[in-house]
């Protein structure tokens, strides 16, 4: 049963598990998929479930973006992998209805530059005991809004950067459902 009927739109670049994580929770009414790339897996799994999911090229894309958000009555934004930094006019717009994923546990190991397997290599290289996904507010600052859900998981001795990258993984689509039924309860009740 869906949680509310607010319309989401989902930001994306790539792979699109998180993406693919909100969908099978059956939850939520995902109204739009958006990518800032042309070949993102993202938009075929999208499609595949007549979500319409479009490429937004670099000309204007914030502008674009916000267009098209209005366009789809979208109440609600998740950027889930979408490694663009969100233009203002989006965040004025939709103030504290803008939540991203991110896969450390900020406020370390997030900011400028910190994506991918950038973040766990920078976690192994300086022997954290503990890693983990975040779920957080998105403000003007990368990766600063305020978080909602966070879950840590140990580093192993004989992780690598891609084994811990895939056990993050596994955190991220848990606490991205959890995040997104918690705000948009909260929004709903004020
Ligand atoms: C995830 O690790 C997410 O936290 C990060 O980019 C990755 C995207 O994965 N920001 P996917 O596209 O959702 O599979």
């Amino acid at each position: 049963m869906k949680i509310s009927s607010k319309k989401i739109a989902v930001l994306v670049s790539g792979r699109g598990s998180n993406l693919q994580a909100i969908i099978d929770a059956k939850k939520f009414d995902v109204a739009l998929v958006l990518s800032d790339k042309k070949s993102a897996k993202a938009l075929e799994r999208a499609s595949e479930v007549n979500i319409p999911a479009f490429y937004v090229p670099k000309d204007n894309r914030n502008k674009k973006i916000l267009s098209l958000l209005q366009e789809h009555d979208i109440e609600f934004v998740v950027l889930a992998g979408y490694l663009k930094k969100i233009g203002d006019n989006i965040l004025e717009e939709f103030e504290n209805r803008v939540i991203n994923i991110h896969p450390s546990l900020l406020p370390k190991y997030g900011g400028k530059g910190m994506y991918g397997l950038k973040v766990h290599t920078a976690v192994i290289e300086n022997n954290e005991k503990e890693s983990g996904a975040t779920v957080h507010y998105v403000t003007k600052v990368y990766d600063e809004g305020e978080i909602i859900v966070q879950q840590k998981i140990p580093v192993l001795n004989d992780d690598s950067p891609e084994k811990l990258a895939k056990r993050v993984l596994e955190i991220e689509h848990l606490i991205l459902v959890q995040a997104l039924e918690k705000v948009l309860r909260l929004s709903s009740s004020v």
